[in-house]
């Protein structure tokens, strides 16, 4: 491993890097990701020239920092409305200005309908080993409720064309929750989740994004979002149907086949480790320091045209606000949270979640038990004080 430049100076932490892909081709209701679709985009920007911006900021940060990558994760907005070319082009100005470790784990995002086997072929051949489909529900009325664009019957499709192309690391996106969605519609998703045989799955509950056309119409009362008790049953019947097939929880939202399974760059994230964000708005975290890049991709190419970096602000992360986050993070995580990280006061709260049979307490670790992973945040919040 390199072992110089400011990444290195406080010790051996993993290494990834994000890159961020603005672009979608509909924009999902409920969706306030920095992300644009054509019309959107308005001037200065273009997909055709994203790829080259992107890969100016990669020099340009090379000369601050150094070290050998572990995991690189593109997402978006959706990755593969690039074509692959370009996103093997960014993969590789990577691997010329960083290097990338010999296990690297190198995912994209991907919507179903934005592949095909030759452009499958052209990421896997160009060293991408994993992919994550965005496929949120089998159901056509809550996929058009989400204004999802693809077809649910050509989900096994481009998950066959993947694996033909030689991805075996899959993920599979759901979202739970979407107003109108029944539990019969609910099991109908993760059944048909699990007969794709992933070796991972995200399951995420439907968050109302205020500002989106979605809140917009919960706040019109034309949906109704459904209440904790149905949005809890419907985490309980995913974690029991994904366990029964195989999958096992590591994150409160995540489960994989086994640890192999697992995504490395989510887990790096979860550990509080360095990675740098390529893109527009997109965020790094290095040894303590955090910045987040200009929003708009118009902003993002004029500064790097500029030869300038895109840098829009930035922060030192205090001891304790690391703490804190350490502890809002791992306590989501099967591998639990290390109890040194706690307060005085918190570790005397820790016999009372124990016996409110909220977690469980081994090897100096608190592990949040199945009835306290639908309590998390209320666990964080006494972890916390
Ligand atoms: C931002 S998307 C990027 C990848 C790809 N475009 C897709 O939609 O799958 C990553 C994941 O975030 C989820 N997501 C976006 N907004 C969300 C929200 N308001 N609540 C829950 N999940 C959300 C998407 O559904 C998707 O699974
Ligand atoms: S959910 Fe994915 S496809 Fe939909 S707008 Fe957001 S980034 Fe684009």
């Amino acid at each position: 491993m390199t072992t110089t430049g400011p990444l290195t100076s406080r010790g051996e932490r993993p290494f990834g890097v994000y890159v961020h892909v603005p672009f979608c081709s509909v924009r999902c209701g409920y969706c306030d990701f920095n992300t644009y679709t054509a019309d959107e985009l308005g001037e200065g920007a273009t997909r055709a020239s994203y790829a080259d911006t992107a890969i100016s900021e990669i020099e340009l940060a090379a000369r601050t920092y150094s070290q050998e990558i572990e995991t690189v994760f593109f997402g978006g907005g959706t990755p593969t409305q690039l074509p692959s070319a370009d996103l093997v082009r960014l993969l590789d100005a990577l691997r010329d200005n960083f290097g990338l470790a010999a296990d690297v784990e190198v995912t994209t995002e991907a919507n179903p309908d934005s592949v095909t086997p030759e452009s499958l072929a052209i990421l896997r051949e160009g060293g991408f080993n994993r992919i994550s489909f965005g496929v949120q529900s089998a159901v056509p009325h809550v996929l058009a409720t989400l204004d999802r664009t693809h077809n649910p019957d050509n989900v096994p499709q481009a998950v066959k064309w993947a694996r033909e192309a030689g991805f075996d690391q899959l993920s599979v996106d759901l979202i739970y929750g979407t107003p109108g969605e029944s539990m019969a519609d609910w099991r109908t998703s993760v059944e048909q989740a699990i007969a794709l045989e992933p070796n991972h799955v995200s399951a995420y509950a439907l968050i109302v994004e205020q500002g989106t056309a979605f809140a917009r119409k919960v706040n019109r009362h034309e949906v109704v979002m459904p209440d904790d008790d149905e949005t809890a049953d419907k985490y309980l019947l995913a974690d029991e149907l994904f366990s029964a097939a195989g999958l096992g929880w590591y994150e409160l939202s995540n489960w994989a086949r086994d640890e192999a399974a697992q995504c490395r760059h989510n887990v790096l994230y979860w550990h509080s480790d360095n990675w740098l964000g390529i893109g527009p708005g997109a965020h790094s975290h290095v040894n303590g320091e955090r910045w987040w890049n200009v929003k708009h991709p118009a902003a993002y190419a004029q500064r790097l045209a500029a030869g300038e970096a895109p840098r829009h602000d930035g922060e030192t992360i205090d001891a304790d606000t690391a703490r804190v986050e350490r502890i809002m993070l791992e306590t989501r995580l099967r591998s639990g949270l290390g109890l040194d990280a706690l307060s005085t006061g918190a570790t005397a709260a820790v016999p009372g979640l124990v016996s409110r049979g909220l977690a469980d307490v081994a090897d100096e670790r608190l592990v949040l038990t199945l009835p306290g992973r639908l309590l998390a945040d209320a666990v964080v919040r006494e972890l916390v004080d």
